[in-house]
């Protein structure tokens, strides 16, 4: 059995340009995780900590859950901590977050993060997530980091993953050379090898979406739904359809099994809800690197030009032929 940390230096060592930096900051992504997991797995019996609403609203206009602001605060102090990270952007922070180690010219890396996927979960003890994105920054070393090394088109990553707290506490993450799953072993309190190459199957049966704002989609992914529930022995439909409201647990069931989780635009959301950096572009690089497709409906997520921190865009991702069917829909009904 490989632990988390002893994958990540094997691997990363076999590349001649390593500098061990990257090793460094995904060990503090692990750290946050154990400590997040932990509270998490509190959360029915600290509910003062950790349950229910912290009261206060993000820029989203979401109530912010006392979990998302713990999730946060953890995950930014461990970023803080080490040297490699210039600054952070989050679903939870208003704008970027520049720390000290911007002054120095050898940190080179920004990470976006969503620290606490599926909020509305957390109450009633469904599974919740984390997500992150790493960048290299491309403003000048050594300065303060600006916007531009926050907007960046998501083929840009070095590097993204996801943490979900569900029924086994999993960490799952790409640096651009496969997807690779650890499962936390709390007896060890260590993060331990179980899924190594992820490939998400091309063909799948399960399509994840809200169906509640079915009359506000696009005349597409209404006409993409009625096929995924027609007859057709040729094609095994009609499809299952599964939605756990948690954008990481739908995801990574689909990686595993095959599928397709799609949050179109809307009338009373024209971009859709989910947000491009923290939550879209992470995911598309997993899905890509996993054989899987991630786009707008149109166009690939990870080639969208960014132009605010916490822009929305519609979102399909997960099997390729399960992605581009839906995008056929959309193309023709257009
Ligand atoms: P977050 O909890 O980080 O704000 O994300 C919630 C997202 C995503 O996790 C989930 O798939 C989606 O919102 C559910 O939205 P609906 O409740 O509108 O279906
Ligand atoms: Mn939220
Ligand atoms: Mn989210
Ligand atoms: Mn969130």
């Amino acid at each position: 059995m490989i632990t988390l940390g002893e994958y990540i230096v094997k691997t990363q060592s076999e590349h001649p340009s390593a500098t061990g930096e990257l090793t460094s900051l995904l060990s503090s992504i692990r750290r946050a995780a154990k400590i997040v997991n932990r509270e998490i797995n509190r959360a029915g019996l600290v509910t003062d900590i950790i349950g229910g609403s912290n009261g206060s609203e993000n820029v989203q206009g979401e109530v912010q859950q006392k979990l998302d602001v713990f999730a946060n605060d953890k995950f930014k102090a461990a970023l803080e901590a080490r040297g490699e990270v210039c600054g952070i952007a989050s679903e939870e922070e208003d704008y970027f977050v520049c720390f000290d180690s911007a002054k120095r010219s050898d940190a080179k890396y920004v990470v976006l993060m969503d620290p606490l996927d599926g909020s509305s979960n957390i109450d009633v003890n469904v599974s919740v997530g984390t997500i992150f994105s790493i960048y290299r920054r491309v403003s000048e070393p050594g300065t303060p980091v600006v916007m531009e090394d926050f907007l960046q088109p998501g083929v840009n990553q070095v590097a993204a993953g996801y943490v979900v707290y569900g029924s086994s506490t999993m960490l799952v993450y790409t640096t651009g050379n496969g997807v690779h799953g650890f499962t936390y072993d709390p007896s060890l309190g260590s993060f331990c090898l179980s899924h190594e190459n992820i490939r998400i199957p091309e063909e799948g049966k399960i399509y994840s979406i809200n169906e509640g704002n079915y009359i506000k989609f696009p005349e597409g992914v209404k006409k993409y739904l009625k096929y995924c529930q027609e007859q057709d022995e040729t094609t095994k439909r009609p499809y299952t359809s599964r939605y756990i409201g948690s954008l990481v647990s739908d995801f990574h069931r689909n990686m595993l099994k095959g599928g397709i989780y799609i949050y179109p635009s809307g009338t009373s959301a024209p971009n859709g809800k989910l947000r491009l950096l923290y939550e879209c572009n992470p995911l598309a690089f997993l899905a890509e690197q996993a054989g899987g497709k991630a786009s707008d409906g149109f166009q690939r997520i990870m080639e969208i030009k960014p132009t605010e921190l916490h822009q929305r865009t519609p979102y399909f991702v997960g099997s390729t032929a399960m992605v581009e069917k839906a995008e056929s829909f959309m193309t023709k009904f257009s």
